[in-house]
């Protein structure tokens, strides 16, 4: 196949795109620069800068849309909310308008969401046919999710991927964590009960290629290991696996204080289930957070 991907240069494409190419697939990945994608990507994907260079003769076989300006990485102002909006709906839009105006469409469009999608849920166990919640990060996902939507009209199959928190060696939510932790400073956050539904980057990436070929697979997935954690059970099991203690606690004022909006993201969370991926069938290589945090720092 040849696969359009926009995100391809990120943490999850770029091993997205080691794992396409090994299947054989040919790749181009849609990047604001170009000149790094050989390098970041492999050295046979050809790059697009922009969407203007897809013309109706192009072809491709599927479409996988990662791209998302980093949600957690500045202050939530107007201008910020924009840019994530812009960097997530606007161009999953533009990229519907190339999918319907192609002379030969896409078969499929794997397009990212977050578990973000179910807003600040508690204790509640969520599936994919549970409501989205209404805090900004929840009215961004479902509003992604829509835009997404659209090329259904144009007949192509959409599979929307509610993906939960990556866990990576190559950096990500963990990479982030490690230097504290690793000097004694891991702490938890709040009152440490809010959920985190994690997932190893080499399920998340078996999931995305499974949904790929599976041409029954549509509508939302929640992308997420079988076994969630709370904050102060994950806080506890890095802790452990890097034989350092973890005996602070970022208090919530403080967190809200430094991040204001943002430090929701910290602070609340969802108990998020991979009900349709595990009905599928799909074996989780690793379901519980041990093993896969041991495989992830093992170097
Ligand atoms: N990693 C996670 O734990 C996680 C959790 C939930 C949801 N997600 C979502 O999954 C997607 C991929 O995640 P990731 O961790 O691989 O993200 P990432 O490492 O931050 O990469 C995102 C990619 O999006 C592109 N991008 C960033 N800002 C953009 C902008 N303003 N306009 C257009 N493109 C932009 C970048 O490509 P270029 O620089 O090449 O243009 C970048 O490679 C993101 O949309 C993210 O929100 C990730």
């Amino acid at each position: 196949m040849h696969i359009l991907i926009t995100g391809g240069t990120g943490l999850i494409g770029r091993q997205l795109c080691k794992a396409l190419l090994a299947e054989g697939h040919e790749l181009t990945v849609l990047s604001r620069n170009p000149a790094s994608v050989m390098a970041k990507c492999g050295t046979d994907v050809h790059a697009m800068a922009t969407l203007g260079e897809w013309h109706a003769e192009h072809t491709f076989d599927a479409v996988i849309n990662l791209a998302g300006e980093p949600i957690v990485d500045a202050c939530w102002t107007a201008q910020r909310k924009q840019v994530l909006w812009d960097s997530r709906v606007t161009l999953t839009g533009e990229l519907v308008s190339h999918i319907a105006a192609a002379a030969s469409k896409p078969s499929v469009l794997l397009s990212g969401s977050a578990v973000g999608y179910y807003g600040n849920r508690g204790d509640v166990g969520l599936v994919e046919a549970d409501d989205a919640g209404n805090d900004f990060a929840a009215r961004l996902c479902q509003a992604w999710e829509n835009a997404a939507r659209g090329a259904e009209q144009a007949g192509v199959r959409v599979c929307l991927v509610r993906t939960g928190l990556v866990l990576s060696g190559d950096g990500g939510i963990l990479g982030r964590m490690l230097l504290p932790f690793k000097l004694g400073l891991g702490a938890r956050l709040g009152d440490g009960k809010q959920w985190m539904s994690w997932v190893h980057i080499d399920d998340y990436v078996a999931m995305l290629l499974g949904l790929l070929h599976d041409a029954q697979a549509s509508g939302p997935y929640n992308m997420t290991a079988p076994q969630p954690v709370t904050n102060e059970e994950f806080t506890a099991e890095l802790a452990k696996t890097l034989h350092r203690p973890a005996l602070f606690t970022a208090p919530a004022a403080l967190l809200k204080w430094a991040m204001g909006e943002r430090a929701s993201l910290l602070l609340e969370g969802q108990k998020v289930l991979p009900g349709k991926i595990s009905a599928g069938g799909y074996r989780f290589r690793f379901p519980h957070l041990d093993e896969a945090l041991r495989h992830l720092l093992r170097k």
